[in-house]
């Protein structure tokens, strides 16, 4: 049975061997997984294109297999949310992997917003959106990220964290 002191030291090593232990295998990196709209859907919309797992679920994998990297997930189908968030991380985190769902062929302010912030941004989708409809062909992104990957399922968001490491 451990003691109330005894318990509270566990704590307070455990904080800090989870601290040391960031610093030493990955420097503290922080990558934000950013997913835009309709996105909250995935697992239950068009199961077809985009598979029918939850991102919760594929989420809790993604940081099973990276449990050495700070991985941060949000989600929003506003786009103003999306912009305050990448405002919030874009000057301190190590990369924003970013699906941007359909405003990534309509949203100048979300390209204004990558260019804007100092963290690099990596272009995930989950479907080859150029072997879809011609809208689905332009991005207002991807200019301003530093690299895209579409196509590959889910794995889209895997391979992205796999180009920090
Ligand atoms: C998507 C492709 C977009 O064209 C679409 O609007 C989405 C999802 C993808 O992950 O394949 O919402 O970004």
């Amino acid at each position: 049975m451990l003691t109330n002191i005894s318990k509270n030291h566990f704590i307070v090593y455990h904080f800090l061997y989870t601290c040391c232990r960031n610093l030493i295998i990955n420097n503290g990196m922080k990558i934000l997984v950013l997913n835009g709209p309709n996105l909250n859907l995935l697992g239950k919309r068009e199961p077809e294109i985009y598979g029918s797992q939850s991102f919760e679920e594929y989420f809790n994998e993604l940081k099973n297999k990276f449990n050495n990297i700070y991985l941060e997930y949000y989600q929003s189908n506003i786009e103003g949310e999306l912009i305050d968030k990448i405002h919030e991380v874009g000057f301190d985190y190590d990369a924003i992997i970013f699906n941007a769902g359909a405003y990534t062929h309509t949203s100048v302010a979300l390209g204004d917003a990558i260019k804007g912030v100092t963290t690099p941004v990596i272009e995930v989708h989950i479907s080859n959106v150029h072997s879809r409809e011609d809208f689905r062909h332009t991005s207002y992104i991807a200019p301003w990220c530093k690299g895209t990957i579409a196509g590959f399922g889910l794995k889209s968001y895997d391979l992205a964290i796999q180009s920090f490491i």
